[in-house]
């Protein structure tokens, strides 16, 4: 079975319940999928999972959330090898620049990106539904 780590740093709700319906995703699809914010991922666990799939909302100017997020993310993106990654996340004021950069950056560091998925404000019926797929694609 299949062994999905959903990391996701949140300010407000919105990316937390995308990292929960990616989870839903995962476990419709036959996986399992431990869901785990950012701040309480053991990095020591990364080889243990098959897949990943990453949340951070758009924070600071079109950036990742620079005080838990992007550390992480700067630790581990040299880590994933051949393994699924999807990345995900919440916007508002803009439209989505932050994930373009986000995905250039993933690009460089060779990390191997299944899909990406951003999600206006609260995520709705469509949000959902494109978050399972998400999950679904990890498996
Ligand atoms: C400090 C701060 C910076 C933000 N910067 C951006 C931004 O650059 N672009 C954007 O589209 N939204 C920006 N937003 C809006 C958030 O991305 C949006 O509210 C998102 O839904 C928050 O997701 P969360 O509930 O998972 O924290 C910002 C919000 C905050 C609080």
């Amino acid at each position: 079975m299949s062994k999905v780590a959903v990391i996701y740093w949140s300010g407000t709700g919105n990316t937390e319940a995308l990292a929960g319906f990616v989870a839903d995703g995962v476990s419709e699809a036959g996986g399992e999928a431990d869901v785990v914010q950012v701040s309480d991922f053991d990095k020591a666990s990364l080889a243990s999972y098959d897949a990943f799939a990453l949340g951070c909302p758009a924070m600071g100017s079109e950036e990742l959330e620079y005080d838990e997020f992007q550390p992480f993310w700067d630790d581990t993106k040299g880590s994933f090898g051949e393994k699924k990654v999807a990345l995900f996340g919440s916007y508002e004021w803009a439209e989505g620049e932050w994930m373009d950069t986000w995905k250039a950056d993933a690009a460089d560091a060779g990390v191997n990106v299944v899909d990406t998925l951003i999600v206006y404000d609260a995520p709705d019926a469509e949000g959902e539904t494109q978050a399972k797929a998400l999950g679904a694609k990890l498996v």
